[in-house]
């Protein structure tokens, strides 16, 4: 388990830092606007206005984390009574203590009981939590490299840390495990703005769109599968 710690991000959000990699968790800018940004309103809502007749979207996330997106696809279901099946992975899940200190739950306080949501990012692994009519969780304790799914997603929040922590995360051979699962239509969605990752996509068959960044980033990614 890597060494985290804990700070404030412009928003008023918390988010967590590991020291010895010099990479966080979220952007320095706004932990929630961030993931709010880029992963709901240019992913989730973006699906979902391009796909109107969908009765559902099932979406998998690359690395659990602070739970941050899980919440908020999960808000995002209620608010629009519109089913969300949520799978993730994450090979290094934060301790309870770690989550009191962040205080999400706080965050969404309509979501749900306290307890719902404490056992939605505390605990649940390995198994699927039906966390509300509107949203189906599964929580799986792995490394990434080992994911398996029987089905196939709409969409994929990609997550992991920088490519100055961890660069194989964004090379084709570890996209190309996300993208084998997605379906035709289905849309991978990240902060990254890498030329090389947008060529990676570009060569699994993906097209790729530059999108404007969340504040203090210029640009972010967004590809769907052709
Ligand atoms: C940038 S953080 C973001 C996490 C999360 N989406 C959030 O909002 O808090 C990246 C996460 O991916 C996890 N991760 C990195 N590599 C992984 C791998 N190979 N398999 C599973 N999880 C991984 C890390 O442990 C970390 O929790």
């Amino acid at each position: 388990m890597t060494e985290k710690k804990l700070f404030k991000t412009a928003d008023g959000t918390f988010s967590l830092a590991l020291e010895n990699h010099k990479e966080t968790y979220h952007s320095r800018h706004g932990a929630l606007q961030e993931s709010r940004y880029v992963y709901i309103e240019k992913g989730l809502a973006h699906w979902k206005e391009n796909n109107p007749k969908a009765i559902e979207c099932r979406v998998f996330e690359m690395g659990f984390g602070t739970g941050l997106n899980a919440l908020l696809a999960a808000d995002f279901a209620h608010q629009y009574t519109f089913p969300v099946y949520f799978e993730t992975v994450e090979n290094d899940p934060l301790i309870s203590e770690v989550h009191g200190q962040l205080g999400y739950t706080a965050l969404f306080p309509l979501l749900g009981s306290e307890k719902d949501r404490r056992e939605l990012l505390q605990n649940a692994w390995d198994r699927e939590l039906q966390f509300s009519t509107y949203f189906n969780c599964f929580k799986k304790q792995q490394d990434y490299y080992q994911w398996e799914s029987q089905s196939e997603f709409n969409l994929i929040f990609y997550d992991a840390f920088g490519a100055h922590a961890q660069s194989e995360m964004w090379e084709e051979e570890a996209l190309q495990i996300a993208v084998a699962k997605l379906k035709k239509g289905g849309v991978w969605v990240s902060y990254c703005a890498k030329g090389s990752v947008r060529r990676a996509l570009q060569s699994l068959g993906l097209e790729v769109e530059r999108l404007p960044g969340p504040p203090g980033k210029r640009e972010m990614l967004r590809a769907t599968k052709l």
